[in-house]
């Protein structure tokens, strides 16, 4: 069983994320030297292991290929995958699922993979969006960022499935974010295959909420 971090706040999260990402890509692209733009500099973030603040509880295992943050609405997770997409020198693709999106079979995926998708679906078209998936690490490493998976159309899930089923060779990462409900079978099962890890945000903790009076206020509430 797959361990994971234990947080102690917030503020945490993107530095294990973004190290996460970092020893990830970097054990899929090994055996190719000095692959670019996978040197991801974080200030304060000593390199893995050794995030400051979190209970060193990575995976550690080359075979990571995927973090799912889970929360409830209004947690920040958005907010912590646009910051961890910020922090990233790996180029990174964003796409959101949306709550009507489960009847647009294909939806998210092609979003995400950056596919035109035509309003009378091909019977191939999985196999087009595998191909855009396979042009693109063909220029090196991605991180694919999914917000709000549990919008997620079926089809969509299945192609994140087969992503996630490449393995830790692929140089491709999955990162996530999901309400705990509605459940969803496909994604649970998503989130049950091997290489994915679960990460449940902390709560707002008092020195984030210094912090985020701060950011909102120019720090003139204090
Ligand atoms: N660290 C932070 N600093 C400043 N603002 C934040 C921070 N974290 C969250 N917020 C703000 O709190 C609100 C809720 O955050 P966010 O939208 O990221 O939550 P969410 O978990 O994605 O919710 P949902 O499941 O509804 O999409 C947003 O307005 C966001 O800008
Ligand atoms: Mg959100």
């Amino acid at each position: 069983m797959r361990s994971v971090p234990r947080f102690q706040a917030r503020r945490d999260v993107v530095p294990a994320l973004v190290a996460e990402v970092q020893r990830a890509v970097r054990a899929g692209a090994s055996g190719v030297p000095d692959v670019p733009g996978i040197d991801v500099g974080v200030p304060g973030v000593p390199g893995v292991p050794g995030v400051p603040g979190v209970d060193a509880g990575g995976s550690g295992s080359a075979a990571s290929t995927a973090v799912v943050l889970t929360a409830p609405s209004g947690a920040g997770k958005s907010h912590l995958l646009r910051a961890a997409a910020e922090r990233l020198t790996v180029p990174v693709r964003i796409a959101a699922a949306e709550e009507v999106a489960a009847a647009r079979p294909f939806a998210l995926a092609a979003d995400l993979l950056g596919v035109d998708r035509p309003g009378r679906l091909p019977p191939d078209f999985a196999d087009a969006l595998m191909a855009a998936l396979d042009a693109e690490i063909a220029r090196g490493p991605v991180v694919l960022m999914v917000d709000d998976l549990q919008f997620a159309d079926a089809e969509s899930l299945t192609i994140l499935a087969q992503i996630v089923a490449l393995g830790g060779d692929a140089a491709v990462f999955l990162v996530g974010s999901r309400r705990p409900q509605p459940h969803h079978d496909l994604l649970a099962r998503l989130l049950a295959q091997r290489g994915v890890s679960e990460w449940a945000l902390p709560g707002l903790d008092a020195i984030d909420l210094d912090l985020l009076v701060h950011d909102v206020t120019g720090g003139l509430a204090r």
